[in-house]
C-alpha cells in the first residue's frame, strides 16, 4: 500500500523525492538479506522512512536475523527510534464499522506512545538453546535503563500538553521488575509537566479499560511490547487495523524536521497478498505524519487527513470496513478517491 501512499504524497508535495528500495520480504525474496546495504544507505541519506509491511509466512519458522521483521528491528534500533506514536481516532461515518457500540466511541481520539527501541524485543540473553539437561529452552530478556524511561516519558508528556493533558501510563508493577522502575521514572518525571495529570493502569486492566471507556484515554504511554498489543487493540475501536498510521521518531533531527520511520502499524496481510483490496488508509495516513513530523508541513499533514477524512464520510469503504450492503472498493479505486478529496 505504500505506492498508494506515495501517490498521495506526490500530490501533495511534488518537490518531495521519493526514492524506492528493497527491504524485508522483497529483499529476502532477491536473495539479499532483510535490509540490504544499499536499502540501508539510502535511508541514511534520506529525511524519512515510508515503510511498507513486514511479515511473510513463508520464513515463519527462520532465526529472527533470516526473517522480514529483521529489517524492522534494525531500522529503529539503528537509528534509535525509540518513540512510536499510533494515533487512533474515529474518523466520521465508520462508528458502525466498529466493533464497539458508537456511543462508546463517541469523542475517541488517544494516542499510544509505545517505546520502541528497549523491552523484550532487545534486551539479552536472547535465543533458543538446549539446557545441560538435553531439554529444549528460550529466553527473552525484558530490560530497562532508567533514561530510556525518561525519554519516551517526556514524550508522553510533551504530547498530552498540547492534548487534554492526560497521560495514562500502562505496566505491569505487580509482577514485573521492569514496570517499577517504569513507575517510579514516569512519576519522577511528572512535576516537570504540572499541567498534566498522570493516571497508572496495570496492562491487564488497561486492555480492558480500552474496549470499556475508550474516549477517556488521550495519551497511553507504554513499553514495547505491551505498546505492540494495546494498539492493534485500540486499532479495532477505528474499525480496521487497516486505518492506523504510526510515526516512529528518534533523536537525529529537530523539532518538526525530525528524521523518523512512517509505516502502518500492522504487518503484511498475507491472506489477500495481490488482490488489490487491501486498505491503504494506514499507509496514506502514514504519509501525513511524516509531513508533520519530518518536514514540519503541518499544513500537508492536515490536508491528506481531511481528504482521507472525507472519503470516508462520502461513504467509500475498503473490503475490511465495508458492511454486507456496503459496496467494498479496491485500494486503486479507494486511492482514486482519496486522491480526488484533496
Ligand atoms: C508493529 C508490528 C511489529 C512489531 C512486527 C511486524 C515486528 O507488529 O509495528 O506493531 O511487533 O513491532
Ligand atoms: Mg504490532
Amino acid at each position: 500500500m505504500t505506492g498508494a501512499a506515495v501517490r498521495v504524497l506526490q500530490k501533495v508535495r511534488p518537490d518531495v523525492e521519493c526514492v524506492q528500495a528493497d527491504v524485508g520480504g522483497a529483499a529476502l525474496r532477491a536473495s539479499k538479506p532483510a535490509l540490504p546495504e544499499e536499502t540501508r544507505a539510502l535511508c541514511d541519506r534520506s529525511d524519512a522512512i515510508l515503510f511498507g509491511s513486514v511479515g511473510l509466512p513463508e520464513y515463519d519458522g527462520k532465526p529472527l536475523v533470516e526473517r522480514p521483521e529483521y529489517a524492522l528491528f534494525l531500522l529503529r534500533r539503528d537509528y534509535e527510534l525509540y518513540a512510536n506514536l499510533r494515533p487512533v481516532r474515529l474518523l466520521r461515518g465508520l462508528e458502525s464499522a466498529s466493533s464497539l457500540k458508537p456511543e462508546l466511541l463517541e469523542g475517541l481520539d488517544l494516542i499510544v506512545v509505545r517505546e520502541l527501541t528497549g523491552g523484550i524485543y532487545f534486551g539479552t540473553p536472547k535465543e533458543q538453546r538446549i539446557a545441560s539437561d538435553g531439554i529444549e529452552e528460550a529466553v527473552d530478556t525484558m530490560f530497562y535503563r532508567a533514561p530510556e524511561i525518561e525519554r519516551i516519558a517526556r514524550v508522553a508528556f510533551e504530547l498530552a500538553g498540547n492534548r487534554r493533558n492526560l497521560v495514562t501510563s500502562v505496566d505491569k508493577q505487580n509482577i514485573l521488575e521492569t514496570s517499577r522502575l517504569w513507575r517510579r521514572v514516569v512519576d519522577r518525571i511528572a512535576p516537570e509537566y504540572p499541567g498534566v495529570r498522570v493516571a497508572h493502569l496495570l496492562v491487564d486492566n488497561a486492555a480492558m479499560q480500552l474496549v470499556r471507556r475508550p474516549a477517556e484515554f488521550d495519551v497511553l504511554l507504554t513499553e514495547n511490547m505491551f505498546g505492540d498489543i494495546l494498539s492493534d487493540e485500540a486499532a479495532m475501536l477505528t474499525g480496521s487495523i487497516g486505518n492506523l498510521p504510526s510515526a516512529s521518531l528518534g533523536t537525529k533531527g529537530e523539532p518538526g524536521k525530525q528524521f523518523g520511520l512512517y509505516e502502518p502499524i500492522s504487518g503484511t496481510a498475507p491472506d489477500i497478498a495481490g488482490r488489490g483490496i487491501a486498505n491503504p488508509t494506514a499507509a496514506i495516513l502514514s504519509a501525513a505524519m511524516l509531513l508533520r513530523h519530518s518536514f514540519a508541513d503541518e499544513t500537508g499533514a492536515t490536508k491528506i487527513e481531511n481528504a482521507v477524512e472525507r472519503t470516508f464520510a462520502d461513504g467509500a469503504r475498503t473490503a475490511d470496513l465495508a458492511t454486507a450492503n456496503e459496496k467494498a472498493l479496491s485500494s486503486a479505486e479507494f486511492t482514486e478517491r482519496v486522491l480526488a478529496n484533496l
